[in-house]
């Protein structure tokens, strides 16, 4: 295939698509990066040039329409681990379930992982929780969503390799992910009863409304609003406090600040907030 770059007005085109769409930020510096992803997008379509994918997805609507999914999922960046930044879970398990029990907001606990990319976060909350159900009587949900089809794909299957579920403490590995060869590899996969926990859904943090009625006792929206600018971080902070019951807890990534922002929330520890009680407060 000819070796060739995204001239300064298709690369334009596409920043204003994603950062429209998605909210990320798309500066020249990202040129490169989107370069090499849709170059393997390219490949997978037989197209021979930039100019070529180009011409068919702003000159053919019913094309775009299809290719803009694909368009979207290369444009995300979907780095994740299993218990990364740990604390949080710490937090999680000595701090806001405790409250919880002593005073339920619901019969069931409820957590949103938001930007959840291919799961390990959201499958590591419900180890978490899991392991708290040996010791307290209770039940818990977890809502897990991403804009990516993609990653959804992944996150559903929940098989991952051994060596990329290496954080995951020696006894969580006994108990919760079940183990299995493919050709050379060693794989793991979270088990059935873990894996029901956890309803993984499409949602953009862009769209207006969320489109959900879940209220939720905590939320780890965390690494995801890095890639957006300051403007876009709060008003979608914003939106999700409306998601987050009054007392809940909301985790960022220790990388990211609500510094300065006007929102409904107190710093209670390290990249996390609580949610006061006030405006656009669920009931
Ligand atoms: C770097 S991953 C973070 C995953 C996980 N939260 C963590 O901390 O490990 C960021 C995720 O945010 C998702 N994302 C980016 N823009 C989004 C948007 N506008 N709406 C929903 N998800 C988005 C990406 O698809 C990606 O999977």
């Amino acid at each position: 295939m000819e070796t060739e770059v995204l001239t300064p007005a298709q690369f334009a085109d596409f920043q204003e698509v994603i950062t429209g769409t998605l909210g990320i930020k798309m500066p020249p510096t990202k040129k490169v990066m989107l370069q090499s992803r849709l170059h393997r997008r390219l490949r997978e379509l037989g197209l021979e040039s930039f100019a070529e994918y180009h011409a068919k997805f702003f000159g053919d609507p019913a094309h775009q329409a299809t290719e803009l999914e694909h368009l979207l999922n290369l444009a995300t960046t979907n780095k994740t681990d299993f218990f990364r930044e740990p604390e949080h879970f710490d937090q999680l398990a000595k701090d806001v379930l405790p409250a919880w029990l002593r005073a339920p907001s619901g019969p069931v606990f409820s957590v949103w992982c938001a930007g959840c990319s291919t799961g390990e976060e959201a499958y590591t909350i419900a180890m978490v929780l899991a392991e708290q159900q040996r010791t307290f009587s209770f039940d818990f949900s977890i809502r897990a969503t991403d804009v990516s089809t993609r990653v959804l794909e992944t996150a559903r299957q929940a098989v991952y390799t051994e060596e990329h579920a290496a954080p995951v403490p020696l006894a969580l590995k006994q108990r919760y992910l079940l183990r299995s060869r493919d050709g050379g590899e060693q794989l793991v996969r979270i088990g059935p009863d873990l894996r029901r926990k956890v309803r993984f859904g499409h949602l953009n943090f862009l769209s207006p409304d969320f489109g959900m009625r879940e209220v939720f006792d905590a939320v780890f929206f965390r690494n995801v609003m890095i890639y957006f600018d300051r403007a876009t971080q709060q008003q979608v902070v914003a939106k999700i406090c409306r998601q987050l019951r009054p007392d809940g807890r909301l985790f960022i990534a220790h990388s990211e600040t609500l510094q300065g922002m006007d929102l409904p929330l107190r710093m209670v520890a390290a990249a996390a907030y609580r949610r006061l009680p006030g405006e656009g407060a669920a009931p």
